[in-house]
């Protein structure tokens, strides 16, 4: 293929993704006024945006029903757009409990519930997850936990969310892709701890004989991050 062919393939190609990830969001996940003022909250609050993607946030919602979730644990709130899909496939006795390290974002993360009219069922919990964690032991079981929040403390995160599930609950966790870096064999030792934290839970939940795992490349941009999805087990799987 000459350089100009390899190319024009290329171009097509991106044009797909694209046009696939833009039809798929329209057909699947459509923002309404609440969801769009969620998504657009860190700009106007100079917070990140590192929010998820429609379909993940609709990922979401598929797997807290096909958990029957009822109580739902989100570990990192940002400005409340995962939370709001969550919270949205509670049943109206539901509880979503979201934990928060910063005051100025977890007040983004409650008007943005509040807008939807979901004030009564979801609630932010300020501090540092690993002390907010403990507390957390009288309300469990959840039915599904959230991580997406400080990538260096993800491995304490899944150790929590083992300890605060019951067989047949959902463990999700973003940005176990990114790149395709925390995958590399030399990630385990790397100098950077989000990538060594990353590559440990990945290797963790993929391993885990009381999980069933599978990481999907699924995100805003361009597919290179995504989740790592695990059910806890009722029983080991039988060996070999
Ligand atoms: C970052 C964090 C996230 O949770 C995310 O989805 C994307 C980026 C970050 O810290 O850079
Ligand atoms: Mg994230």
């Amino acid at each position: 293929m000459s350089e100009h062919d390899e190319l024009e393939a290329l171009r097509d190609q991106v044009e797909t993704r694209a046009y696939i990830d833009q039809a798929l969001t329209k057909l699947f996940a459509p923002e309404d006024e609440a969801l769009a003022a969620a998504r657009k909250a860190p700009q106007q609050h100079d917070m990140p945006s590192i929010e998820i993607s429609p379909l993940q946030g609709k990922l979401l919602q598929v797997l807290a029903l096909a958990c029957g979730a009822k109580r739902i644990l989100e570990i990192g709130a940002l400005a409340g757009y995962s939370g709001l899909w969550l919270a949205r496939a509670l049943p109206p006795d539901g509880r979503l409990i979201s934990l928060e390290i910063s005051e100025q974002h977890a007040a983004v993360a409650r008007a943005s519930w509040e807008r939807a009219g979901l004030g009564d069922r979801a609630e932010v919990r300020v501090g540092p997850a690993e002390e907010l964690l403990p507390a957390l032991q009288s309300e469990a079981p959840f039915d599904l936990v959230f991580i997406d929040a400080d990538k260096p403390s993800y491995p304490t995160y899944l150790d929590w969310a083992l300890k605060l599930t019951r067989p047949g609950s959902i463990i999700v966790a973003d940005n176990c892709i990114r790149r395709g870096v925390p995958l590399r064999e030399d990630s385990e030792s790397s100098t950077d701890p989000a990538t060594a934290a990353l590559y440990t839970y990945d290797q963790r939940v993929a391993a885990d004989p009381r999980l069933l795992s599978v990481a999907l490349p699924l995100s805003k941009d361009d597919g290179m991050d995504g989740f790592a999805i695990s059910v806890v087990r009722a029983v080991a799987p039988a060996e070999g």
